[in-house]
């Protein structure tokens, strides 16, 4: 029987955390990725535009035969989620809900600061899901526009990341906290100039692991996980609306495997 695939999309290369727990978690597992490069970032954009992009880019992925998906996208989350998973009848799952559980887990003081785009943080999704599990924690919020067309120039190790991550935080400088959480899937790529900012005692939390490890629970409870096979017959799909160039020297550096991304230009397929 053919195997069905994880859709996963985000606006860029940010949802490749997300793609490299779930390859690590569920090897067998072929994945469907949509990175919309070209409209990326989607985090300043008005609420309307990010739920259109990103309803095209699923609908991209749906023309492939996938048994879940995944929003790889704190942005796209805080939009669509709710819409999206009473839509299909496949699971659905965001990244925000797994990044404050495990948050929540990890925190010893209950004091916990979340980063990520306007859109994310303007949408509160974050203090409300990590209220929701524990109402005495304290939450401070900060958006940080200029991370994410970092990360999506590639350079990801150049020094200059972190002067822009450093000027980026400065904000939480008189903040108390034991916990960050990385409320945008583009972080991780760059978590260890956000480590050195914040220094080694504040726990760095991406949602790429619990996201997964969800995934990974849902998919065993409804018996669709893919069993046996070689590994070596997985068959990943990658697609950008973007730079395909640009897009596979990261997506090969992170996920440490040979791949060809296809171009896509959404105005037209949809
Ligand atoms: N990676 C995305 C997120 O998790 C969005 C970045 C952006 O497009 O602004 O929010």
């Amino acid at each position: 029987m053919k195997k069905k695939g994880i859709g996963i999309v985000d606006s860029g290369v940010g949802g490749l955390t997300v793609a490299k727990e779930v390859l690590r978690q569920l090897p067998r597992e072929d994945i469907i990725y949509f990175g919309d490069t070209a409209r990326c970032p989607y985090g300043p954009r008005p609420y309307d535009e990010v739920r259109d992009f990103s309803m095209q880019m699923i609908s991209y992925v749906l023309t492939y035969d996938i048994k879940a998906l995944m929003i790889a996208c704190n942005t796209a989350t805080a939009v669509i989620l709710p819409e999206i998973s009473s839509k299909l009848d496949i699971p659905v799952i965001g990244v925000i809900e797994p990044g404050a559980r495990s948050a929540i887990r990890k925190t010893k003081t209950g004091k916990i600061a979340v980063i990520g785009t306007e859109g994310t943080i303007r949408s509160g999704a974050y203090a409300k899901a990590l209220k929701k599990l524990s109402p005495s924690t304290t939450v401070v919020s900060l958006a940080c526009p200029t991370l994410v067309p970092f990360v999506e120039s590639g350079n990801l190790n150049d020094p200059t990341g972190y002067d822009i991550v450093k000027n980026a935080l400065l904000p939480l400088a008189g903040e108390d906290f034991d916990t960050l959480i990385l409320g945008c899937t583009h972080y991780p790529l760059i978590s260890h100039f956000i480590q050195d900012v914040v220094g080694p005692r504040v726990k760095l939390i991406s949602s790429a692991e619990e996201a997964a490890s969800e995934l990974s629970a849902v998919l065993s409870h409804r018996g669709m996980l893919a069993n046996g096979g070689d590994l070596v017959n997985n068959h990943h799909r990658f697609f950008t609306s973007g730079d395909r160039e640009l897009f596979n020297s990261i997506a090969r550096k992170w996920l440490g495997i040979p791949l060809e991304s296809q171009l896509v230009d959404l105005n037209r397929v949809n």
